[in-house]
């Protein structure tokens, strides 16, 4: 399966590549049940539900697209995509401090609320979450694309497995290819994937090391990639002693526009993490950052192919885990 999938992934055009990887699935044992429209009998509407609901709760509040595709990344790489990280209780994932500011549990449980009322006991809270991050693109301004439905729900959720497959902002790159190789994830994915900070936000902690103030109120960069006009910005909106809850967007330019803004930023010395400005002083991935600055489209058609293989990251199937009844809680 491993194989197929990384061969399936170098064709270029989006629409081959969902039908073979559609055949593949019905061919492989393991994935027999992830297909798609897996829903089209037991539940048509599930994901008119999941979309209608994304929708709605981001024409309230444009930050729920960044929180809901950032669920979707903390749900596949830890347990793979089984809803793990939406199990409440002591020492579940969701109480890990990696995992504190996620945020967008209430549409995942509103679209479960309506699916229940339609279609009780079939729709995965694993599958809600890939189609919400899917719809949340979509709704962003990102491409809109089919993925294969038919995940199941895990009934293990351990904080302990958090931080050993949680990408830090402080890794190397070197730590970053292999955390996602041990995902079945390529270079190409990583830079792809990273492009989802075109949107979102993020707590000043996350990249206020990169900087400092001496004693006369000067800036000193400690990470000296970065671009020290946008260091000046952030450390205003960063203040020492400012509260834990200050955010910025991870796209000052089109905070909630999903587009290659990201990338532009990048190549101007303006990735908000040191995890992202690494995409571009490395050798081996700059050539691509500068491709998706350089070309939305090209951007969209990898971050359609990236993002089908980050959600069927060590998906359930068939016997395996279940189908919550409610997305918080495994079924008794
Ligand atoms: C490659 C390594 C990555 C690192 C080190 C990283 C790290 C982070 C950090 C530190 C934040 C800020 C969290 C906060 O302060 O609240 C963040 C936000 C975010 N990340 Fe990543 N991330 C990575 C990859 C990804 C991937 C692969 C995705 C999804 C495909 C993703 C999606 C997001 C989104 C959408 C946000 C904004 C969340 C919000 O608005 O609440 N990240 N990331």
């Amino acid at each position: 399966m491993e194989t197929k999938i990384s061969i399936l992934f170098s064709t270029p055009n989006l629409c081959t590549l969902l039908i073979l990887v559609f055949f593949s699935f019905a061919a492989s044992p393991s994935h027999a049940s992830l297909s798609f429209n897996f829903y089209a009998t037991s539940c048509p509407a599930a994901e008119f539900i999941v979309s209608n609901t994304v929708r709605s709760a981001s024409s309230n509040d444009p930050t729920i697209p960044g929180k809901l595709l950032r669920l979707l990344f903390h749900d596949c790489f830890v347990e793979g995509c089984d809803a793990s990280v939406l199990l409440k209780g002591n020492g579940t994932e969701r109480s890990d401090p990696a995992n504190t500011s996620l945020g967008g549990f209430s549409v995942i449980d509103s679209a479960k609320r309506v699916l229940e009322i339609f279609c009780p006991g079939t729709v995965s809270c694993a599958d809600i979450i890939a189609l919400a991050a899917r719809d949340a693109v979509a709704v962003a301004g990102g491409p809109a694309f089919q993925i294969p439905t038919g995940r199941r729900d895990g009934r293990i959720s351990n904080a302990a497995n958090v931080r050993p497959n949680i990408v830090d902002t402080s890794f190397t790159m070197d730590e970053m290819i292999k955390l996602f190789n041990s995902k079945d994830l390529s270079l190409d994915d990583l830079v792809t994937l990273s492009g989802a900070h075109t949107i979102g936000l993020a707590h000043c902690s996350a990249f206020s090391d990169r900087f400092q103030r001496d004693s006369k109120g000067k800036l000193t960069l400690i990470d000296t990639t970065l671009d020290s006009t946008y260091a000046e910005e952030l450390m205003k909106k960063c203040p020492a002693g400012a509260s834990t809850s200050n955010t910025v967007s991870n796209d000052p330019e089109t905070s909630f526009a999903f587009d290659n803004q990201y990338y532009s930023n990048l190549v101007a010395h303006k990735g908000l993490f040191q995890s992202d400005s690494v995409l571009l002083e490395d050798g081996r991935t700059r050539k691509q950052v500068e491709a998706f600055a350089n070309d939305q489209q090209i951007f969209f058609r990898s971050w359609g192919e990236s993002f089908l293989k980050l959600t069927i990251i060590g998906v359930k199937t068939d016997a395996e885990g279940e189908i919550r009844q409610s997305c918080s809680f495994a079924n008794n």
